[in-house]
């Protein structure tokens, strides 16, 4: 027998994963047998049954000593605080010292759009993608500050395609095709509720992006790290594809991090309430950190300060401006993983793709803000919901392209007055 074949048998009964097998018995053709298995064996099964064995219990918060972050609301800064860190910042953008990246290479399930989440027209008269609208932000950046900015799209390996394919078919949106560059992050196997590796419509491993905490290691995997060095970059502003309000070039938020001393800062806004389904800033054993509202208890959730508001309210709105420094430092890091539950398509054991209606599959997941304890220090800039906050994660409701397109018009409006 193929001694390859062989190992691969030892290592799936090691770990109970015969079930692969199947999968192998099912490739047409000899060379795409090898194929699978050598996938197979790019697998860290060790880890896989670590994550799976983690999914299955709750995390312990009881012995972190949480506390509330300190944060500077843009909306109060005085005229001069204000002019001062506009005047940094803006002077950082000019020197050629940002780069932006944009993180899109979730899946975005529960929109249900077939295709990245970026090519979604989110219905404006003008028909735009979620693409255009970003790229018209940096558009109007490179206008105002006569600056080319770089700009990295993280895709997956089940989005890249697709998101380079639609960028070179809108010719770029206009925007310079040298400052556009893709990178690919990290997959992890699909597990089902049994702990079992599933496999895709085709017949091959079932994978998924590992999170948006894989950032930090693609980049330095795939290069941007380097590239970025070698452009002069110092600040990265880092966001997801799916807000469509993202202001990604804010001279104020770079200026702050620079009077600060910080090598990061995150943009919050207010908490609707104690129950919005948000994870918030918080100081986590004197670190700053980001507990989800899976996370927080109750209580916590609904304590006030003096004046009313809410002590754990400054919503993390995956807007956060990084210094080259500190990406440099995280990328060489493990971050922890999550486990989420989604729906997912697979093969059956006879050989039938089934497509589930409800979440079916483990996917696991790192989340970039759990960078944040690995800093001492970071600033945060409150700023207004209706200015930078537009979400669109869900098909219908809340968070959708109907309550996106209001926000989006809305500012728009307002900003032409
Ligand atoms: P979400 O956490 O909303 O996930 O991503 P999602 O995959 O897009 O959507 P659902 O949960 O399946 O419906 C927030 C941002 O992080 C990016 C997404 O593209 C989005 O911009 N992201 C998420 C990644 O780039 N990679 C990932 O692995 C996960």
């Amino acid at each position: 027998m193929d001694e390859k074949l062989k190992q691969v048998e030892q290592i799936l009964k090691k770990y109970g994963q015969e079930q692969l097998l199947d999968g192998y018995n099912r490739q047409p053709g000899e060379k795409e047998k090898q194929d699978f298995l050598n996938d197979i064996l790019t697998i860290d099964f060790a880890q896989i049954e670590k994550l799976y064995e983690a999914s299955k219990k709750a995390k312990d918060f009881s012995k972190s000593k949480i506390e509330p972050i300190d944060y500077v609301d843009k909306s109060k800064l005085s005229k001069k605080e204000y002019e001062k860190y506009s005047k940094i910042g803006t002077e950082k953008i000019k020197e050629g010292k940002l780069a932006v990246v944009t993180m899109a290479g979730g899946q975005g399930t529960r929109l249900g759009h077939t295709g990245p989440k970026g090519t979604f027209d989110l219905g404006l008269d003008s028909h735009k993608s979620i693409f255009e609208i970003l790229c018209d932000t940096l558009n109007e950046a490179r206008k105002k500050y006569g600056v080319d900015i770089p700009w990295y799209i993280m895709t997956s390996e089940e989005n890249n395609e697709a998101t380079e394919n639609f960028f070179k078919e809108h010719n770029y949106f206009g925007y310079p095709e040298n400052c556009i560059t893709f990178f690919k992050q990290g997959k992890l196997p699909m597990l089902s509720t049994d702990g079992k590796i599933l496999l895709n419509e085709e017949g091959k491993i079932k994978e998924a992006a590992d999170g948006h905490g894989g950032i930090f290691q693609s980049m330095l995997k795939d290069g941007v790290i380097y590239d970025m060095k070698s452009r002069g970059i110092e600040w990265v502003f880092i966001g997801g594809v799916d807000n469509v309000l993202v202001n990604m070039v804010d001279d104020v938020l770079i200026g702050m991090a620079e009077d600060k001393k910080v090598l990061a800062a995150g943009k919050s806004i207010v908490k609707a309430g104690p129950k919005e389904k948000v994870g918030v800033f918080c100081k986590k054993n004197g670190k700053p950190s980001v507990i989800e509202y899976s996370e927080i208890s109750e209580e916590m959730a609904a304590e006030t300060t003096p004046d009313g508001e809410l002590k754990y309210g400054e919503s993390h709105i995956l807007c956060n401006l990084f210094n080259i420094k500190a990406i440099e430092k995280i990328s060489k890091m493990d971050l922890p993983y999550h486990v989420a539950f989604k729906k997912a398509k697979y093969l059956d054991k006879d050989g039938k793709v089934v497509t589930p209606d409800k979440p079916n599959a483990y996917k696991f997941e790192s989340f970039l803000f759990d960078a944040f304890e690995s800093l001492d220090d970071m600033a945060i800039l409150r700023v207004k919901r209706e200015d930078e906050f537009a979400p669109v994660k869900n098909a219908e409701g809340v968070d959708s392209p109907e309550t996106a397109r209001k926000l989006y018009t809305d500012f728009h409006n307002k900003s032409k007055k």
